[in-house]
C-alpha cells in the first residue's frame, strides 16, 4: 500500500509560519511577484535576499508542531507494527521549511525547494545555507561571484534554492510515479490553488487512489477528496492516524 501524505502552508501554521493567502493577499507584507518571480529578484535582488534571510531566521526558532511528528510517526512505523508489512509512506510538500525533517522524516520530496539551501548561478550547484545571503557573496564551491553573475552588476553569485512563480516544480517525474500507484492520497494544509501541486489529488483519484483532505477553509479543488476533515491539522491529523489503527 502506497500512501501520499502532500501538504502545504497550512501545516506549518501551527508551528508559528504565516500561510501564503492571508486576508490581506500580502505574504509577510510582501506581494507575491515582489519576491517569489524571477521578475521580482531581476528587479530588486537585495529585497528577495532581505526577505528570504527573514524568512530563514524565523524558520529557525519555530518547531514541528504535532502534525508534522505524526506524519514522521507515520512515515517511520516499522512493517511489523502496521497492518499491511508492505506500506510504504511518500511524503511530498510544497514548503520550502524543514520542519518534516526535523520532526523525522527520512525523505521529503519538497517540490517547491528549500530555504536551507541556496543555489549558485554561476555553476547552479546547490549549497546547504543557514545563514543569511546578500547581493556581494561569492559560490563558495566554484568561488564565482559576487557581481558578474551575467545578469549584471549587484547580484552576487547565490539565489534561494527555491521555486518561484513561472518556474518548474522539482521532482515531478518522481511524482507522477508515486500518484500512478497511490491508494490513499492525503491532503494537509493547502488551499489547492496553485498547479501543478492543485492536481495532484484529481491524479491520485484517477489512478484509483482514496483521497482526504485535511484543511481550516474549504480548498479550491475540494471536489477532488473523497473526505473533507475541517480543522487543524496538528490535531483532526493524528486523531486520524490513531482512529486508523497506525
Ligand atoms: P496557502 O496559504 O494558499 O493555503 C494554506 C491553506 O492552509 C489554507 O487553505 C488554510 O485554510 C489552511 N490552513 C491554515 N492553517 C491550517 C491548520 N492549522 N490546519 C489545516 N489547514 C490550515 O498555502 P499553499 O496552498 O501551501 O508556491 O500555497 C501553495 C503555494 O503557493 C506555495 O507553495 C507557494 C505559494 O505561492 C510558491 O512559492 C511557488
Amino acid at each position: 500500500m502506497n500512501i501520499i501524505i502532500f501538504s502545504g502552508a497550512g501545516l506549518s501554521a501551527e508551528s508559528g509560519i504565516q500561510t501564503f493567502r492571508s486576508a490581506d493577499g500580502l505574504w509577510n507584507g510582501h506581494a507575491v511577484e515582489e519576491v517569489a518571480t524571477p521578475e521580482g529578484f531581476r528587479r530588486n535582488p537585495a529585497l528577495v535576499h532581505e526577505f528570504y534571510n527573514a524568512r530563514r531566521r524565523e524558520l529557525l526558532n519555530v518547531e514541528p508542531n504535532p502534525a508534522h511528528i505524526a506524519i514522521a510517526k507515520l512515515q517511520n512505523a516499522l512493517p511489523e507494527y502496521s497492518k499491511d508489512h508492505n506500506r510504504r509512506v511518500t511524503v511530498i510538500t510544497q514548503n520550502i521549511d524543514d520542519l518534516l525533517e526535523r520532526a523525522g522524516c527520512a525523505e521529503v520530496l519538497h517540490i517547491h525547494g528549500e530555504l536551507l539551501r541556496c543555489r549558485c548561478l554561476y555553476c547552479n550547484e546547490e549549497i546547504k545555507w543557514t545563514t543569511d545571503t546578500s547581493t556581494t557573496l561569492a559560490c563558495p564551491l566554484c568561488k564565482r561571484g559576487g557581481n558578474q553573475t551575467g545578469m549584471g552588476e549587484g547580484y552576487g553569485a547565490l539565489r534561494p534554492a527555491v521555486v518561484w512563480f513561472n518556474e518548474i516544480p522539482q521532482h515531478l517525474e518522481r511524482v507522477e510515479e508515486e500518484l500512478s500507484d497511490c491508494d490513499i492520497f492525503v491532503s494537509i494544509g493547502t488551499s489547492g490553488v496553485v498547479y501543478p501541486a492543485a492536481g495532484f489529488s484529481r491524479v491520485a483519484k484517477h489512478h484509483g487512489a482514496k483521497t482526504i483532505c485535511f484543511n481550516l477553509d474549504t480548498p479550491d479543488n475540494k471536489g477532488d477528496f473523497d473526505e473533507f476533515i475541517t480543522g487543524e491539522a496538528g490535531k483532526t491529523f493524528p486523531e486520524w492516524l490513531n482512529a486508523q489503527g497506525w
